[in-house]
């Protein structure tokens, strides 16, 4: 009998909780008030941060002459959002831990979930009224159901994956053959069970069907979701998908971009793409 995802979750006794840096991260980025000083003293508790953003950002990548020893150095040098992001995708990527299937890439799928991030973003700086920075946590965490199949459930995820690459088709549609949930539902549960904020828990749990998303985080989802789609344009899909998803046509109504916009954005697109890969090559090292 396919399983739902009320039996994948009795199999789950050891849900790890999110790491505190990580949801007092997103609770940063999530309160428009909140300042350099407050992250400051948010990384400052976790001296382990402390040093992977040093190293990140003392990395060849910024080319700095003299060396950041310290976080308010490093806000002042790079800007509050970007060492922001630094922190929480090298928090997320750590707690991530290694691949269980062999068949599945967790440096590809981290390379897809980074392109999201960065694609999230700039879709939400071209919408009126979204933030930018919530829409880049979403991106790294769109996808994370995928990590709890491949950690609770490993023989199922391996059919999963076995079956797209079988039939060359999407993750997702080789889920719902396999399974009677997918990863955005489970992804939901896993965002409600750390209480991450509702807008991140409907973008979530709604990435592949926006339609569903709660109205007033419709736009969030819906910008999620066009970056997902515009990843696998870019080559940068998630690994153990064999076919290109459609675009939700609920995308084109929701967001501002028309399709005559697209090969003017192509461009910002690839900018993003590069800034993006940096990151995921430093986080990664
Ligand atoms: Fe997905
Ligand atoms: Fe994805």
């Amino acid at each position: 009998m396919a399983k739902d995802l009320k039996s994948i979750v009795s199999q789950i006794d050891d849900l790890p909780s999110l790491p505190q840096v990580v949801t007092t991260i997103i609770a940063l980025i999530n309160d428009p008030t909140s300042n350099a000083e407050d992250l400051n003293r948010a990384l400052e508790r976790d001296p382990a941060m402390v040093g992977r953003i040093l190293k990140l950002v003392n990395s060849a990548f910024y080319g700095l002459s003299n060396r950041v020893s310290s976080v308010r150095q490093a806000i002042v040098l790079l800007g509050f959002s970007t060492v922001r992001s630094l922190a929480l995708s090298a928090a997320i990527f750590d707690f991530f831990g290694q691949p269980r299937s062999v068949k599945f890439s967790r440096v590809a799928f981290w390379a897809h979930l980074v392109a999201v991030a960065g694609l999230s973003r700039l879709i939400a700086s071209r919408e009126a009224g979204l933030a930018e920075e919530p829409a880049f946590v979403v991106g790294l965490l769109h996808d994370i159901g995928k990590l709890v199949l491949d950690r609770y459930v490993q023989q199922d995820f391996q059919h999963v994956l076995e079956v797209a690459q079988k039939k060359k088709c999407t993750f997702l549609d080789a889920e719902h053959e396999v399974l009677d949930t997918d990863h955005s539902e489970i992804g939901r549960w896993l965002a409600e069970r750390w209480a991450l904020p509702d807008e991140l828990v409907s973008a979530i749990g709604y990435h592949h069907c926006i339609a569903e998303s709660p109205e007033n985080f419709r736009r969030l989802t819906a910008i999620v979701s066009f970056a997902d789609f515009l990843s696998y344009r870019k080559n940068v899909g998630s690994p153990g998908s064999y076919a290109s998803p459609e675009l939700d046509p609920d995308a084109w109504s929701l967001l501002t971009i028309r399709k005559e916009d697209l090969p003017t954005i192509a461009a910002e697109v690839d900018a993003e793409l590069a800034s993006s890969e940096k990151l995921f090559g430093l986080v990664v090292t």
